[in-house]
């Protein structure tokens, strides 16, 4: 809701209450907006639920609400449909007020919150001596633009990276290790990613099928656990190499997020167990301590449990998210706390909040929510692969956007007989590649499977990036064309609006502060993207419509005005789902 719209409603309250009595001071005036132009910019179908109540007409009902409505200086005159909407068209001064106060403010008329608070956007999160895969990679873009946008709305944002650098996986690592590569555990880069994923594999191998590995790979962990120099040397040198790696990626993503990982909170992990004893919610289950959820049961109808250590004594990935969960509450005073991990976490999650609810952990003020998304599908509709049917490696990835974008580009430059430097070459083809595997993931709305296609995801047409970010090339060149800079179009510059397409434009301009608001209640990006789409579609019918440079003063400078708000439109909306503009493309 905007602030149009919260001014309405307001006002068709007070109506109600003059019209039916103070109790009808409260009813929500069911405001849309509407979708045919005929029926106004918004209607109210409040009359039809309160004429059974009343026992009036609806018709009646709206008459008498609209006798007692005074909207002058925002609305024309009211209208009333059959058989009872109220329909409310925006005065054009009205309009044209609202774009002119924005068109001076930086914000562009989103305001900042009323009420900030401290949030965690817990994302990204891949694991040590794992590659990061394509599930991560939704992880990290989807978690960085809902991050961004709790940044701009004023709220204190930590973006914390929840890395898998503790347990099992590092006893049989570094074992096979000692064994086959030992240089790897005291000495820097002796190793790259690849071949620590090649390494994690056949210890994985070796300790399955071989129990003399197995033992020493567990007392390994315990020297982990109880901090022997050597291993913990091992341990950290390993985290490094793929600390460095998983930094490639975040700077070609442009991704900021602060690590800390599991083994942060390892020393917590024993008065997790022993609080949850206290609070009498701990149980014994086949030599496990767990916690019994509510409303989970397994195939039989008994309970689930959630286990907190296992019978060897070890603690697993639930006791890390609940210690983590008390420290980011407690040290850390998050008011909310988001985690942006694939669907199949769900559960987890579900039963991580519960039990930390139960031990009273959770302050009433406090939200809590978990993020889900969907799978990464190739375009088969099959899990995600690379043609061999190896695992798709996330720099491969991001290699082949920008290359397939750079040889686009090159085509066309080559069609259109320009001369481009290398310099812009090689900017536009990285721009528009992240770009497009950026857009392509937040533009589907998360919680479905969406599948991966390089052609789609770089066409210049449809609901991609860039023909987003051409349509703002676009508003770039008409500057050009006329040697114009927006940012000096005058003090008193005034937007008018007087053809159709100019005021369907300017609509939708000013809907931006609805949109991001609602991105942020329900955290799903894919809303801004469809209305940077729309907002793109309807600048091209103003463009086709409304001749700008070739108008008469003072018709042109308004338009002008326009343009510039259009892209400035568009180049925040974009920044806060991570991506770039370019001036020409
Ligand atoms: N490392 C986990 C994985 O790769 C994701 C961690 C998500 N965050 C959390 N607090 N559990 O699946």
């Amino acid at each position: 809701m905007n602030a149009t719209q919260e001014q309405l409603k307001l006002k068709i309250k007070a109506a109600m209450g003059t019209a039916f009595g103070a109790e009808y001071a409260e009813a929500d005036p069911m405001l849309m907006t509407t979708n045919n132009p005929k029926f106004g910019d918004y209607q109210s179908n409040v009359s039809l639920s309160l004429a059974k109540k009343l026992g009036q007409q609806p018709r009646a009902v709206a008459t008498a609400i609209v006798e007692n409505l005074d909207v002058s200086d925002i609305c024309e005159a009211l209208e009333i449909a059959e058989p009872g909407f109220i329909n409310i068209r925006l005065k054009t001064e009205y309009l044209e007020a609202q774009l002119n106060r924005i068109q001076t403010d930086p914000r562009l008329g989103v305001p900042i919150t009323k009420n900030p608070k401290r949030e965690i956007v817990d994302f990204s999160s891949p694991n040590i001596a794992k590659e990061m895969h394509v599930g991560h990679l939704r992880s990290t873009i989807i978690g960085d633009s809902i991050a961004r946008i709790l940044e701009f709305q004023g709220h204190d944002v930590l973006r914390l990276n929840h890395v898998g650098d503790w347990g099992t996986q590092f006893g049989m690592l570094i074992t096979y290790l000692r064994e086959v590569c030992p240089e790897a555990l005291t000495t820097a880069n002796a190793l790259d990613i690849g071949d620590l994923v090649e390494f994690y594999k056949k210890a994985k191998a070796r300790f399955d099928g071989d129990e003399t590995f197995q033992k020493t790979a567990r007392e390994e962990v315990v020297k982990l656990q109880a901090g022997a120099e050597d291993t913990i040397r091992a341990w950290k040198l390993l985290c490094e190499q793929s600390r460095q790696e998983f930094q490639i990626i975040y700077d070609i993503l442009d991704i900021n997020v602060k690590e800390r990982g599991e083994s942060f909170y390892n020393s917590y992990l024993a008065a997790v167990v022993a609080d949850l004893d206290k609070a009498g919610l701990l149980e014994e289950s086949q030599g496990a301590k767990v916690v019994f959820l509510e409303g989970f049961t397994n195939k039989e109808g008994q309970p689930l449990p959630l286990i907190v250590q296992k019978t060897d004594g070890g603690y697993n990935y639930a006791t890390t998210d609940l210690a983590a969960l008390r420290y980011r509450l407690q040290q850390d005073q998050a008011q909310r706390l988001i985690y942006v991990t694939d669907s199949g976490q769900a559960g987890h999650f579900t039963g991580v909040f519960q039990v930390a609810r139960k031990a009273g952990w959770i302050p009433d003020d406090v939200e809590i929510v978990h993020v889900p998304f969907g799978l990464v599908l190739g375009e088969d509709g099959k899990k995600f692969k690379t043609r061999s049917g190896d695992v798709v490696r996330l720099r491969d990835l991001l290699d082949e956007a920008i290359a397939r974008s750079r040889a686009d580009l090159e085509a066309r430059l080559q069609a259109e007989e320009r001369q481009e430097t290398e310099e812009f070459i090689s900017n536009v083809a990285e721009v528009v590649g992240i770009s497009a595997v950026k857009y392509a993931d937040l533009s589907q709305n998360r919680t479905t499977d969406y599948k991966f296609s390089f052609d789609r995801m770089l066409s210049l047409k449809g609901n991609t990036a860039p023909y987003m970010l051409y349509a703002y090339v676009r508003t770039q060149g008409i500057a050009r064309e006329g040697n114009i800079d927006f940012l000096n179009l005058g003090a008193n510059v005034k937007i008018f609006l007087k053809e159709e397409a100019e005021f369907t434009l300017a609509k939708h301009i000013l809907q931006l502060d609805q949109v991001i608001a609602e991105v942020e209640q329900e955290l799903l990006p894919n809303r801004l993207c469809e209305y940077l789409y729309n907002l793109s579609d309807k600048f091209n019918k103003f463009y086709e419509n409304c001749p700008v440079l070739k108008s008469e003063e003072p018709v042109r400078t308004s338009r002008l005005a326009l343009c510039d708000l259009t892209a400035r439109t568009l180049k925040l909306g974009l920044s806060l789902l991570g991506i770039r503009v370019l001036e020409r493309m």
